[in-house]
């Protein structure tokens, strides 16, 4: 075992658009368990676009990375050394130790991954959190119902990919929206949705009047911005809209002032946002059932894979501006 541990710390914080360069690589000391602790390797790294915000200063959902600090986000790792006696050498963890190669975390703040059907870093993507907040935002916040009609954006991408295809089990009628041609056609062709549009096309509006001749039921929106007002306006009358995310605003100097918010009156929208760590009590059901979809090959997923911590950076920037199929996660060894 090596003595170094390699981070990936916040260096300056980005105005606008993100940058490699607001990164740094760093060689820090490998942590020491105390009593109670557990000492992790980090095997595969999550990259989420909720890091984007956790950049900025001041208070989001969660507090904001410290300048100097490692980056946050959820890891899979392997334990090297444990003072807990519910962890041993060898387990399979997954915890939310950052950017670097090893971290350590009270025993509380691990989940073993136990009875693995699954690739390690599944438990990261289509069975870990965007995998859950997918299914949480279809089943409890929009609710939806076999015979609806439901639209999500940014539908190639890790939570987008398997609400829709969650969607379709349910018996919807699912429309994705996503960047460039050979998103759709992966998203029709192989994640089995109704149609998929693509947002860049400069015949969007009409091709949105033409798939949703009936309008919208469900919403499930995971990008905020400009695509949100004309959503708005394609929503049917008492129909729901489930916010999980405005990755659009992500990199903006300033969020994008929504121009169709009186459609959520004048339609008599429900509207609700909602962030997949208020709902604890419903991971592991909703964990379980993923499990078993994916293992029975009826929910598929991709991954975009970046090789070395110190590719993370390029592979984040990379993914804000849509460069990613499915879950971005980084290999760490
Ligand atoms: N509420 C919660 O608890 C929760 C939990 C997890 C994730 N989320 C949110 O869910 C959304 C999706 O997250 P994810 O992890 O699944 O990421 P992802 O979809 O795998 O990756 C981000 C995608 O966003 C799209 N995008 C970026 N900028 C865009 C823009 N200006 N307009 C349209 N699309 C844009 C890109 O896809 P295209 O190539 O299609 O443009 C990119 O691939 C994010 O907004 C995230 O913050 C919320």
């Amino acid at each position: 075992m090596s003595d170094r541990n390699e981070q990936i710390i916040l260096a300056t914080r980005p105005h606008g658009r993100v940058a490699t360069s607001h990164f740094r690589l760093v060689e820090g000391q490998l942590p020491q368990p105390r009593e109670g602790q557990v000492l992790v390797r980090n095997l595969w790294l999550s990259l989420d676009p909720y890091m984007r915000w956790r950049m900025n200063e001041g208070h989001n959902y969660a507090e904001p990375v410290e300048l100097g600090a490692v980056m946050v986000g959820a890891t899979v790792g392997e334990v090297v050394t444990s003072h807990h006696p519910a962890f041993h050498p060898g387990d399979h963890v997954i915890g939310n130790l950052g950017w670097q190669s090893y971290g350590v975390a009270a025993a509380a703040e691990l989940r073993k991954i136990e009875h693995r059907v699954l690739p390690l870093q599944a438990y990261l993507g289509v069975v870990g959190m965007p995998g859950i907040t997918a299914w949480i935002g279809l089943m409890d916040i929009l609710a939806a119902r076999a015979g609806e009609t439901l639209l999500v954006t940014a539908a190639a991408g890790a939570v987008g990919s398997v609400v829709g295809q969650l969607a379709k089990l349910n018996g919807c009628r699912v429309v994705g929206v996503a960047g460039g041609s050979t998103k759709c056609l992966y998203v029709e062709n192989e994640l089995q949705f109704d149609a998929c549009l693509d947002y860049r096309s400069a015949r969007l509006e009409d091709e949105l009047a033409d798939t949703l001749p009936d309008g919208i039921d469900c919403l499930f929106e995971n990008v905020g911005g400009p695509l949100f007002d004309q959503m708005l306006h394609c929503m049917r009358d008492f129909g729901r809209v489930a916010l999980c995310g405005m990755v659009a605003d992500a990199d903006a100097q300033a969020p994008h002032a929504l121009r169709n918010l009186r459609a959520v009156l004048v339609k008599r929208l429900h509207l609700k946002g909602f962030i997949v760590t208020d709902h604890p009590q419903r991971w592991r059901v909703a964990q379980n059932e993923l499990v078993k979809l994916v293992a029975e090959g009826r929910i598929k997923y991709r991954e975009t894979v970046a090789h070395g911590l110190a590719e993370a950076p390029a592979a984040f920037v990379g993914m804000l501006a849509g460069q990613n199929f499915g879950k971005q996660l980084v290999k760490l060894c």
